[in-house]
């Protein structure tokens, strides 16, 4: 069982964690607008890992005998004035949600909830990959500025992450199903 603190959090943190894949799902459709596909296969892969987070604190809360309760999504920002503020701003999400998960955590010691501290572990960790992977990318954009060359190859690089099977993000994976 768990406490109605913890549980509270928890569920902010669900909420959290998908209006991170709508945030990145909105920069996926920037991305093609400015023509980088590399980019927004980068960003479908990121809002698919989003989803997976919402997801594994959902089950978390189910095997636990709590009640999931699904929030309202804000309306995230849509637009960007260039490519290199959309990996700024995501640079900058990603360190929001660090923060989200350092008070996740600081509540479960409070309630001395020791059966969360593996999975909120495992998310402190995924906070330091997801940090670094978008923190790099905003300073690479930083150092290719106005080239157009540079923001070519960076494109192309981001065209090569892979997404995690059966992804429903991958246009290759979902025209055919159904
Ligand atoms: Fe689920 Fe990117 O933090």
């Amino acid at each position: 069982m768990i406490g109605e603190r913890l549980l509270k959090a928890m569920n902010d943190q669900i909420k959290n964690e998908l209006e991170s894949y709508y945030l990145y799902l909105s920069m996926v459709a920037f991305f093609h607008s400015r023509n980088l596909d590399g980019m927004a296969h980068w960003m479908r892969c990121q809002a698919h890992e989003e989803q997976i987070h919402a997801m594994k604190l959902f089950d978390h809360v189910i095997d636990r005998s709590g009640k999931v309760e699904l929030q309202n999504l804000a309306q995230l920002k849509t637009d960007w004035s260039s490519p290199l503020e959309a990996w700024q701003d995501a640079y900058q999400h990603e360190q929001l949600i660090s923060g989200n998960i350092n008070d996740l955590t600081h509540i479960a010691r409070e309630e001395k909830d020791y059966t969360s501290e593996p999975l909120l572990a495992w998310f402190s960790n995924e906070q330091i990959e997801e940090e670094a992977s978008t923190g790099k990318i905003a300073a690479e954009m930083e150092m290719v500025g106005d080239a157009k060359t540079g923001l070519l190859i960076l494109d192309r690089e981001l065209a090569a992450r892979v997404f995690p099977a059966g992804s429903p993000l991958d246009p290759v994976a979902y025209s055919q199903a159904g």
